[in-house]
């Protein structure tokens, strides 16, 4: 365990960050937070023994963003300065509330002096890795304004791309809104064998929804209750934090486009609007076997793709756009709550089933690299089902609607350090996991965690035949674990209504190595996973963050 120990930055070093560029606003500055959930003994301090590769001071900040021009948006941001390291290892997005893009090598030692100056508790969770509990950004380690928290931790993780956001219970999905989040790219030896595109050909993209004001001030919840329940929907898409979503890419390159989905509930089905295939060769953990063809790819909240883009066919200021398709989702997760039973939502966010832009190409002048995509690009051996100690009797979360009309995982929510007997697992096993979005697979009729998502599905049939009240509050479900990788064994749609599997089937990436996976309601999956090398407390929940926020999160224990 680490021990307490809170570091109050003194005035000198904000107003360094501020002499440096950062406008720290003095309204936000001054107004302190007022509630403390946070247990003391959680807060760490700096271990001198621990030689860092790289040492990072990563400040919260509230700032203003020129999103829009001549206007200036309040936004929070990350902002990061090397204390030891190389200018390689942080890459700054102009004009972006976004973080920098932090990358590291494999085996790398990394400390992160956390600051967190905006005006509530905060904590930073490095989503994707395998760090121990004490650096996994656990909400009950949140800071309050003007505290330090040291994240010190090697990297263990394969080549790939993951991300860094903050994980307050309850506040994340507003945090990440207003600016706060990152991508923490690793590389390692295997990938640098290959000749992948590097430098200016590593392209960054982060696909974010956000709705703004008429002062170009961004805007959350509209309609309070009913926007949390399905989660927050924007009207307008936004690139690397800008609505600006061309990239300037030159004829004859090859390009790594590095996809995340940073947005806080909504997904994507992404398609380049020329029908050429998307190809897709690295997911959330890292590199595929081999690279994986498909007519549109379905990208839920914080999945991230590695997309191939060769630009030798497309002649000389040629455009190709990646657009979204329709999907039919929106009687789904919003339609038949907004429109129906529940109250209208005073929202204009972009439908589902709408095709609508995501980026734009454009191809100048002649930009000629050599890099290649191998057809095997990487070799590790896959969990197997046999390996799992109940592979005959898997572990089963069910994500639902509660009767209290609250979203559930096995019909509890989020308590803080809580853990559930059937969360308990143990180090140096592996096991299956069983992820039901909805509780139609139940047969246990005792487990029946509430009216609207277990009882009452049968009869009625709004939802294409299938269900009754339990399956209209039905809604698509990310679900992300911490900690780990895992591999997928299973994605069962059966009960997934039948037009929205067909408008998605071929869209789903079941390869590799994963941290986050997408439901559909109806949709069961299972999941093969290792717990290996710490034990303690680590959540596993809805990535929808309006959906976490109300408590669609769980520990999970590895004693
Ligand atoms: Cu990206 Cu616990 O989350
Ligand atoms: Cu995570
Ligand atoms: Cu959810």
């Amino acid at each position: 365990m680490m021990k307490k120990n809170v570091n109050r930055r003194n005035f000198i070093q904000t107003a360094s960050l501020a002499a440096a560029g950062f406008y720290v606003m003095p309204f936000f500055a001054s107004c302190k937070s007022d509630t403390s959930t946070r247990h003391p003994e959680t807060v760490n301090k700096m271990d001198k023994d621990f030689i860092a590769d790289l040492d990072l001071q990563l400040t919260a900040l509230p700032s203003q963003t020129s999103i829009y021009p001549n206007s200036s948006t309040k936004t929070y941001s990350y902002k990061a300065s090397i204390i030891k390291g190389s200018e390689d290892n942080l890459q700054n997005i102009e004009g972006s509330y976004l973080g920098p893009v932090i990358r590291v090598k494999k085996g790398d030692k990394v400390r992160v002096r956390y600051e967190n100056q905006i005006p509530a508790e905060s904590i930073v969770h490095w989503h994707g890795l395998h760090v121990s509990h004490e650096n996994d950004g656990h909400p009950e380690h949140v800071i309050s304004e003007g505290e330090t928290y040291y994240y010190e931790f090697e990297v263990m993780n394969r080549a790939g791309t993951y991300w860094f956001h903050p994980h307050p219970h309850k506040h994340t999905g507003e945090q990440v809104y207003k600016g706060l989040a990152g991508l923490f790219i690793v590389s390692d030896k295997e990938e640098g064998k290959l000749n992948l595109p590097q430098g200016e050909y590593d392209i960054p993209v982060v696909i974010q929804d956000r709705t703004f004001n008429d002062n170009k001030q961004l805007q959350y919840l509209g309609d309070g209750e009913m926007d949390r329940m399905q989660g927050f929907l924007g009207e307008q898409i936004l690139i690397n934090g800008k609505i600006d979503n061309t990239l300037n890419l030159g004829a004859n390159g090859k390009y790594r486009l590095r996809l995340l989905n940073g947005s806080n509930s909504r997904a994507y089905k992404l398609a380049w609007d020329n029908g050429e295939p998307i190809t897709v060769f690295g997911v959330d953990g890292g590199l595929l076997e081999a690279p994986k063809k498909l007519p549109y790819l379905i990208l839920g909240p914080a999945q991230r793709v590695d997309v191939w883009l060769d630009l030798s066919q497309q002649s000389e200021n040629s455009r190709i756009k990646l657009v979204h398709l329709p999907i039919p989702l929106d009687m789904m997760g919003g339609g038949m709550m907004n429109g129906g039973m529940m109250g209208n939502s005073s929202s204009n966010h972009l439908p589902y089933d709408t095709q609508f832009d995501i980026l734009e190409i454009n191809v100048g002048a002649f930009a000629e690299n050599n890099a290649q995509l191998p057809g095997e690009l990487s070799s590790f051996n896959t969990l197997a089902a046999t390996d799992a100690i109940n592979k005959d009797n898997p572990r089963t979360f069910t994500f639902a609607m509660g009767g209290m009309m609250e979203w559930t995982i096995n019909g509890r929510t989020y308590n803080g350090t809580e853990v559930a007997e059937e969360e308990t697992v143990k180090l140096d096993t592996t096991e299956i996991w069983r992820i039901n979005n909805g509780n139609q697979f139940s047969s246990d009729p005792d487990d029946d965690s509430g009216m609207m998502g277990g009882g009452m599905h049968g009869n009625g049939g709004m939802m294409g035949g299938q269900g009754g009240m339990g399956n209209m509050m039905q809604m698509p479900h990310p679900v992300h674990i911490h900690q780990l990788q895992f591999n997928i064994l299973n994605r069962n749609a059966d009960k997934v209504d039948d037009k929205l599997w067909e408008a998605t089937k071929d869209g789903f990436i079941n390869e590799g190595w994963q941290d986050s996976v997408y439901l559909l309601p109806g949709m069961q999956m299972d999941l093969i996973m290792r717990f290996e090398d710490y034990k303690g407390l680590f959540l596993y929940h809805c990535h929808n963050l309006e959906h976490e926020d109300m408590g669609m999160m769980r520990n999970f224990k590895i004693v």
